[in-house]
């Protein structure tokens, strides 16, 4: 059964001073038997929500927002999935807010897929179309491109150990409020599994876990959970907010007891 999985983008919002403090609070209000927890924050709040979540005695993981394609060299300003080791167990990879503001194209997001795998990090692989894209029905066709370009690098048997989870998120509904609906992330989700299939990775395609990102909310997160094909959430906004992310993950925890999880 695939795991059930709400993973919060802090984006770039906390600081070192504090993010611990946020984790915390948020470790304490969302501990569900059977649900991950992914706190996703900027690279310079790593080692702090770590630290704060190892002295809570949580098991929520830490992950990063993303990693450069290459493994060191000259590229000022930038982190490598190596350097992560003892800091983030997972990895956010190719957001469209990167896609959008840092040039990354499908090729890039998977040199760096491929990076994060070697080096053990749990990868959250995002695809979503834009509106005009979903408003000319073309939404399918740009996410199974996306997956081809992303995954074309990238062995199915190293990504299917480093247990690769994909996120859906609508590039329209990130940040605006308004969501997608349980119907319309459910048939992603059946078409991102049919494009796996398409891909060669048949094991893969039953057995990844994709999530449902875009204004999730406490209100609509049961909306996408009621879809079997839907694995849980990568939460932006009401990540930040531990009240938000409780209810969120409270509904997790249901869809993961049907699931016969964390018994
Ligand atoms: P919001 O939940 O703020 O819409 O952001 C979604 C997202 O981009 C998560 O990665």
């Amino acid at each position: 059964m695939r795991d059930v999985i709400v993973a919060a983008n802090w984006k770039m919002h906390t600081t070192p001073a504090d993010a611990g403090e946020l984790a915390r609070i948020i470790d304490t209000r969302t501990r569900e038997p059977g649900v991950t927890r992914v706190i996703c924050p900027p690279f310079v709040c790593l080692a702090s929500v770590r630290d704060a979540l190892a002295d809570a005695g949580s098991d929520a993981a830490v992950g990063a927002q993303t990693v450069h394609h290459e493994l060191a060299g000259a590229y000022t300003g930038e982190i490598s999935a190596p350097m992560l080791e003892g800091l983030a167990t997972w990895v956010i990879i190719g957001h469209s807010e990167r896609r959008r503001d840092a040039g990354e194209t499908d090729e890039l997001i998977g040199r760096k897929l491929a990076r994060a795998v070697m080096a053990g990090l749990r990868p959250i692989l995002c695809v979503g179309e834009q509106l005009e894209e979903r408003e000319s029905g073309d939404a399918v066709d740009v996410v199974a491109r996306q997956l081809r370009g992303a995954l074309a690098a990238v062995d199915a048997a190293a990504a299917t150990d480093a247990r690769l989870v994909i996120a859906y998120e609508p590039v329209w509904a990130i940040g605006t409020g308004r969501n997608a609906t349980g119907a319309d992330a459910a048939a992603m989700a059946d078409a991102i599994r049919t494009a796996l299939g398409d891909l060669g990775w048949r094991d893969a395609a039953a057995d990844v876990p994709i999530l449902y990102g875009g204004s999730v909310t406490s209100a609509n997160i049961g909306e996408f959970l009621a879809e079997p094909s839907i694995d849980g959430a990568l939460v932006g906004g009401a990540s930040l907010k531990p009240d938000e992310l409780a209810g969120i993950v409270a509904r997790a925890g249901l869809t993961a007891r049907a699931r016969g999880l964390g018994a």
